[in-house]
């Protein structure tokens, strides 16, 4: 195989949580560590591609010859996606983006009140990001990842379908020590070739591995011929 087989290639991955303001204090998150978007953008360059990093707030340190962009709400990952979907080969969606925000940030702290009724926020839904990215006429390559408890493979061949995905990355986040925050991951791999659907099953292994398998698969998918 050639050594860089994403040579000339751009390729722009999203990674780590979305956080969504409630006021100037508080947010809505969830547990993304960023790692497995970070390997995903190490491995691409690796392979020899020009990468642009769309990241949430993470602890990690940016990969050698990776571009980063720093976001913190899904609004201003969609900005930035929008803004590169047009001129990249390949997208990754990797981020665990919040599907909603509130209706409203609150300009001030929001006070605890003396009536014990408890608090109700008013969510909005978030844009969907890698859904946009694929509808548009310019579209790159789009590798979707789907995060499910139970049903994966039936919940992410909806995914592909319903986000118009080229691929998906089906992983399995119940699983002890691997997904969320760990260092480990396991996937299934589902895709479009010709009128099949191909599949490919990864074990589990290091995010590090697991990145550069995914990677292989999606650029080998993207070069076959859709009639095969
Ligand atoms: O960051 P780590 O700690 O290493 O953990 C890795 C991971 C578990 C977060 C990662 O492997 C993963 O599964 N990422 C996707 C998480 C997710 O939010 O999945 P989802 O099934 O809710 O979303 C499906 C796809 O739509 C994803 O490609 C997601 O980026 C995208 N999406 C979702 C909602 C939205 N508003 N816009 C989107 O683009």
């Amino acid at each position: 195989a050639e050594r860089h087989p994403a040579a000339g290639r751009h390729v722009v991955i999203t990674a780590g949580p979305t956080r969504e303001p409630l006021d100037p204090v508080r947010y809505l998150s969830n547990h993304s560590s960023g790692k497995m978007g970070y390997a995903l953008a190490e491995a691409a360059a690796a392979l020899g591609a020009r990468v642009t990093l769309i990241s949430g707030p993470v602890t990690l340190a940016t990969p050698a010859g990776v571009e980063r962009l720093d976001v913190e709400s899904a609004a201003e990952m969609h900005y930035a996606a929008q803004r590169l979907a047009g001129e990249c080969d390949l997208f990754i969606g990797c981020a665990a983006v919040a599907d909603y925000r509130a209706e409203q940030v609150a300009e001030h702290k929001i006070k605890k009140t003396d009536d014990d009724d408890g608090l109700t926020l008013r969510l909005v839904k978030n844009p969907d990001i890698i859904a946009a990215v694929a509808t548009r006429a310019d579209r790159p390559y789009v590798v979707g990842f789907a995060a499910e408890t139970r049903d994966v493979e039936r919940y992410a061949r909806d995914k592909l379908t319903r986000k118009k995905l080229d691929m998906v990355v089906a992983n399995d986040v119940s699983r002890a020590g691997l997904g969320f925050g760990a260092d480990d991951n396991a996937a299934l791999l589902l895709w479009r070739q010709g009128n099949r659907e191909a599949r490919r099953e990864l074990p589990p292994q290091s995010k590090r591995d697991l990145a550069r398998a995914i990677l292989e698969t999606a650029l080998e998918a993207q070069a076959a011929p859709q009639n095969a």
